[in-house]
């Protein structure tokens, strides 16, 4: 028997603390489309923490960080994999699952930490540092992850490192998040001069000022920030390992310095929870809305490909952090 769906009008009340019922109109046409798209295309939806809350908890099948979001893709059943997020995470999923359609609604979904590194960049730092193995963050073209040793994620970067056993690691391309994990490690680390857009723009005295104006809160910071803004903070840790710490810990107040859509999906499942934002926005995450996701799945657009010579060696980078 075939399960009835939800509807939009049914999936209003999860999101209702976090999107005003005047502006539920302009969505519910489309979340009702897509839901029936889903089973009529077998089609499932991946979306990073970072989309906004109607994509998040209304269309969405599974959720996460980038961790998360490439570990799940190795176990999705369905032929078509939407990627609700930004294109090297829909790569990703295409390395991971080279027999399945994966969508991604909007071509122009970036990232200025995969903008910032090219293949041949990683060619030039190994010939200046013959030897020392390259950790690539996922944040990466698929050609660039061709060229590296393993990936990390920021939920995995210290363990991977720590993973192969060496005195010198080249960790390419956030400055930020390999200065981060060189504070917990005696392993020395070779930086590239790679930064996020959103969380190179927190300050340590952001945070100081928040603190007198909220006090008691407590404050999480993502590993992409800048190490004065982790060392200002209560924890560090990647999306996924601070939505967890809300859960965990339910602090009254928190703040998170990451992007903007991280506490209103939050909150949805914390209403006791106070959250204090003053987040940023990501540009290139936020070009995925619910009618590009609509037209991904009615017009089967923009399919993700990959080299394959690129794709094998790409795959085993990818393949190998999953195991660590
Ligand atoms: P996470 O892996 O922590 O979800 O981070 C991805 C990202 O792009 C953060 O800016
Ligand atoms: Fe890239 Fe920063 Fe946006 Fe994450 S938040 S996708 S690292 S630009």
């Amino acid at each position: 028997m075939t399960r009835a769906l939800p509807t939009a009008t049914s999936l209003y009340d999860r999101v209702s603390r976090v999107i005003p019922s005047i502006e539920w109109s302009a969505f519910s046409d489309d979340i009702d489309a897509i839901l029936g798209l889903k089973r009529q295309r077998n089609a499932v939806i991946l979306a990073h923490n970072y989309q906004t809350p109607e994509i998040f908890h209304c269309v969405a099948d599974i959720v996460g960080d980038s961790l998360a979001l490439a570990r799940k893709a190795m176990t999705v059943e369905a032929q078509v994999i939407v990627l609700a997020g930004v294109h090297f995470m829909a790569e990703t999923a295409k390395l991971l699952n080279p027999d399945k359609t994966v969508l991604i609604p909007d071509l122009g979904a970036g990232c200025s930490l995969a903008d910032s590194i090219t293949a041949w960049d990683v060619r030039l730092m190994r010939e200046r540092y013959p030897g020392v193995p390259v950790v690539t963050y996922v944040n990466t073209s698929a050609a660039v992850k061709a060229e590296s040793d393993i990936c990390c994620t920021s939920g995995n970067a210290l363990a991977v490192v720590k993973s192969l056993g060496a005195p010198r690691v080249i960790m390419l391309p956030d400055e930020y998040l390999a200065r981060n994990i060189a504070a917990q490690t005696k392993v020395e680390i070779i930086a590239w001069k790679g930064r996020c857009e959103v969380h190179e723009r927190f300050a340590a005295s952001d945070i100081q000022e928040l603190r007198e104006a909220y006090p008691g809160v407590t404050v999480l910071a993502h590993p992409e920030c800048p190490p004065e803004v982790v060392a200002e903070a209560d924890f560090a840790g990647s999306t996924a390992a601070m939505s967890d710490y809300v859960g965990q810990h339910k602090p009254a107040r928190v703040m998170l310095m990451t992007e903007c859509s991280m506490s209103d999906n939050i909150a949805v499942e914390h209403p006791e929870i106070e959250f204090v934002r003053p987040c940023n926005l990501c540009p290139h995450m936020k070009r995925i809305t619910l009618a590009n996701i609509r037209s991904a799945l009615e017009e089967n657009r923009h399919v993700v490909t990959i080299d394959p010579h690129v794709a094998e060696r790409a795959r085993w980078a990818v393949e190998r952090m999953l195991f660590v």
